[in-house]
């Protein structure tokens, strides 16, 4: 078992660490308070390369490991976590997919300009009865010709607002059930597609949640990503990886929360001491770095199986629901140091205690993951 980053991955982290500090941090909470999509700092990130980081160079990318894309991703989302799922989404739910299952033309012509972050994806699988249930899908898409003719609503789509393509899901064959799904890839102007709501939501203020509705929206049949009645797996598989993102956004606002708080605690007095002399204080820190670092290590465990192309889907799992659990549990600690500050807007930590919500929900629930976990233990 091997602990030490490469020089190549110390490098990335260092790189992610200092465009997060010098550039994102300063705008973080003016970001969450608009609500404005930070277009600039995308655009940087595609420049540093961070929107297609495992991504073959041929078609793009960085072609870096998932551990790189770990380490990037924390550094990112401890200093803005709307930014961190933005650059989540395009490497993890549409980068990824593409790469893996795209024909050569489907990669030249959409995952090349997706890499460079010279176009923005969003991954089109959540309809309004159908979240954590994703086998159930209602969009339908009905063979004409060369063609499909899509009709649906899609859900709580991260990107929806911005993207230029979206990977859509929908039902080719309804009798089939999840084996009836198939996927395509959809440039966001195409006739009939639109976006028929923005969420307004506790966190993660900065990026978009869309509601889209797709009305007659006919896509040539070279649009679909591998086969006929592949969707499901596809969506599945592409999960897996999503939740390695998710959870290293987790502990980018989990590290954040926990670097702010040791900060407070070792300037505040009460009773005539600084607070950190106190061991309900230490104690809590204590926590806060035990939960930190063995989510950390998760994630990296999980990354690390990813890159050998080994099977990481529990791996993953875990990693997304400890880091989420342990982002929730630490962003709550980060309030009770700071006291009545910490629940006010001139401190940042209440910030992160909204952000974290939603690394408990999206890209599967916490109690999804529980559930793909015990699945794949009592298979194995
Ligand atoms: N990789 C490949 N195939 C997989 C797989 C995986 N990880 N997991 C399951 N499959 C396959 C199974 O092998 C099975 O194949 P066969 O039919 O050939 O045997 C098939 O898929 C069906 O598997 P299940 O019976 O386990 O499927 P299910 O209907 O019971 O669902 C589930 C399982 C785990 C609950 C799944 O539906 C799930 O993960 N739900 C959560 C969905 C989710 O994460 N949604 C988030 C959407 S994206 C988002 O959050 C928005 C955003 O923009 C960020």
């Amino acid at each position: 078992m091997q602990f030490e980053l490469t020089d190549e991955q110390k490098m990335i982290q260092q790189t992610a660490r200092d465009f997060a500090d010098g550039v994102i941090k300063p705008r973080a909470k003016d970001l969450d308070q608009t609500g404005a999509f930070p277009s600039d700092i995308v655009k940087k990130l595609a420049e540093l390369g961070f929107m297609g980081i495992m991504v073959p160079p041929e078609y793009g990318g960085s072609g870096l490991d998932t551990i790189s894309y770990v380490l990037a991703m924390e550094e990112i989302s401890s200093a803005c976590a709307s930014t961190g799922v933005i650059m989540s989404v395009n490497n993890s739910l549409v980068c990824d997919p593409l790469a893996r299952f795209g024909s050569e033309e489907q990669k030249r012509e959409f995952l090349t300009p997706l890499a460079k972050g010279e176009k923005l994806g969003c991954f089109a699988l959540s309809e309004p009865n159908a979240g954590s249930d994703a086998a159930r899908q209602q969009t339908t898409a009905a063979q004409d010709g060369d063609s499909f003719v899509i009709n649906g609503t899609k859900n709580f789509i991260t990107n929806g607002r911005e993207a230029d393509i979206a990977i859509v899901f929908a039902m080719t064959d309804k009798a089939k059930g999840h084996k009836g799904i198939s996927t395509f890839i959809i440039p966001r102007d195409t006739k009939g597609f639109s976006v028929s709501r923005l969420e307004h939501k506790l966190g993660i203020r900065a990026s978009s949640t869309a509601q889209f509705v797709l009305e007659d929206v006919r896509v040539d049949r070279r649009n679909m990503l591998a086969n006929i009645g592949d969707g499901f797996k596809i969506a599945m598989s592409t999960l897996d990886g999503g939740r390695i993102g998710i959870a290293s956004q987790a502990l980018g606002i989990a590290k954040a929360a926990m670097e702010e708080s040791v900060e407070f605690a070792k300037q505040r007095e009460a009773f005539g001491q600084i607070i950190h002399n106190f061991e309900a204080i230490q104690w809590m820190v204590a926590d806060m770095a035990t939960r930190l670092d063995a989510a950390r290590l998760l994630t990296l465990r999980a990354a690390y199986l990813k890159d050998r192309k080994a099977r990481f889907s529990k791996e993953a799992a875990m990693a997304k629901l400890f880091a989420a659990e342990a982002a929730m549990w630490i962003t709550t600690k980060a309030i009770q140091i700071h006291g009545g500050y910490g629940y006010t807007t001139d401190y940042p930590v209440e910030r992160h205690f909204r952000d974290a919500k939603i690394t408990e929900i999206y890209e599967g629930t916490s109690e999804i993951q529980r559930l793909v976990i015990a699945t794949n233990i009592f298979k194995e």
